[in-house]
């Protein structure tokens, strides 16, 4: 009886091990059980693990590691700030395409599919756009017209090249800011009313039917955080729907998932159960920028293992938490981290007071640290019933 009990496992195994083997292959390329890297792990699964490229590492040639893992490891690419505006058109009608067709182009040679960051966004707009509103010089019927030429021009330029476009992005306020009640914030819905969101994913869609396009922000993780009545996850789940249910083309939401050591964060069945949620919808999802940065105490600095090792554990810890809840849910189509070394990364440039870092999976030497482990691991040990290949996302018309 038990003899038996063990065959059909072992029959049921290698029958899984068989259908995961043929399971869709993410951008080209089939599930090979002799590569142990990310990206291949992760084909079991049909998930792309993405990254965000500094192209200026990218093309450091004394840095010849970073290209080999950025090429190596990750199945999809983002531009880390080559997309953004004020980088593809710094002088009004000049567009400086060479930074971001450089990534495509890196993308291809690589079997890579690339996420477009980011559309529309309030930060790193060029100097002459929020000048010109600010002095008065561009009206709002021009600012409109602006957005939309630029949306068009962007996608047309990389149409069919790109598999999921950020965009919009960062469009919902924070609790911490003024006024605390959440509301659509920043330089377009202050200029344009918060309706330039439905307009910029028909625009988007208009330029490219089959790229999937994303609203992507921070601190969406899982719902329930905070103020019941005042929910970040909850404002944008009910943005999301309110843009269905006006037929906007709407495909995904794009959770960045920066986190930090310092803060409680969440377990791996609250965040399932928010990508469930926008599953939901009918909606994909996807970790799009993920990294946990930690505070780099006096101790830390000191190299004190007794300070540095709970950090690196937390962090691997959340690593993991988002990766085994992208796993769980069929419609979460890729995990991208934010820079991958923390020889490069955001994290100290930004969070200087007190200082933090520590934030990537692999160390500044490009040792890979305990977080790139578990994810490593957590793509090798899973598997049916839980973790089934994903559900691909029709672009909605
Ligand atoms: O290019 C200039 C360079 O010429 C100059 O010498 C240098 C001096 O500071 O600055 C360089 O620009 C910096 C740029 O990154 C490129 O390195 C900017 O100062 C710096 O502010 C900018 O930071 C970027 C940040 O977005 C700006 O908002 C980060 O690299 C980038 O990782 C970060 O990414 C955002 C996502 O797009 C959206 N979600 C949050 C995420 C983290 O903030």
């Amino acid at each position: 009886m038990k003899l038996r009990r063990w065959i059909a496992a072992g029959a049921v195994a290698i029958a899984t091990v068989g259908a995961l083997n043929v399971a869709p292959a993410t951008a080209g390329r089939s599930y090979n059980p002799a590569d142990q890297s990310l990206r291949n792990l992760a084909l079991r699964h049909g998930l792309a693990i993405g990254t965000a490229v500094d192209l200026t590492a990218l093309d450091d040639p004394a840095d010849p590691r970073y290209r080999q893992l950025a090429a190596s490891e990750f199945s999809t690419v983002t531009a880390e700030n080559a997309m953004k505006w004020e980088s593809l058109e710094p002088t009004r009608g000049t567009y400086n395409w060479g930074p971001a067709d450089e990534l495509v182009a890196f993308a291809k040679q690589n079997n890579q599919r690339v996420r477009g960051h980011v559309l529309v966004w309030h930060n790193q707009l060029p100097a002459w756009l929020t000048s010109g509103v600010e002095d008065g010089s561009i009206s709002t019927t021009e600012l409109r017209d602006i957005l939309r030429n630029h949306i068009t021009a962007v996608v047309t330029h990389f149409k069919g090249r790109i598999w999921q476009w950020d965009v919009v992005n960062e469009a919902v306020s924070d609790p911490w800011d003024t006024p605390s009640t959440l509301h659509y914030k920043g330089f377009w819905a202050q200029h344009l009313g918060p309706g330039y969101i439905a307009d910029a994913f028909r625009w988007a869609r208009a330029a490219d039917p089959h790229a999937l396009l994303f609203y992507n922000d921070y601190n969406i993780e899982a719902f329930g955080s905070g103020d019941p009545a005042n929910d970040k996850t909850q404002f944008v789940y009910d943005m999301a729907k309110d843009l269905l249910a006006q037929g906007v083309p709407i495909d995904g939401v794009g959770s960045q998932g920066h986190l930090g050591t310092q803060y409680g964060n969440f377990d791996t069945l609250q965040v399932a159960g928010a990508l469930r949620k926008f599953a939901g919808l009918g909606l994909a999802t996807a970790f799009t920028e993920v990294d946990v940065r930690s505070q780099l105490t006096a101790g830390v600095q000191a190299g004190d293992s007794n300070e540095i090792n709970p950090r690196l554990q937390a962090s691997a810890a959340n690593f993991s938490v988002l990766l085994q809840a992208c796993l769980a849910e069929r419609h979460c189509l890729s995990f991208t981290v934010w820079g991958f070394t923390d020889k490069h990364s955001w994290v100290p440039g930004w969070f200087s007071d007190p200082p933090e870092g520590l934030a990537t999976i692999y160390d500044e030497n490009y040792q890979p640290k305990r977080a790139y482990q578990e994810m490593k691991a957590d793509l090798i040990y899973s598997g049916p019933p839980y973790v089934l290949p994903r559900v691909p996302q029709k672009p909605r018309r």
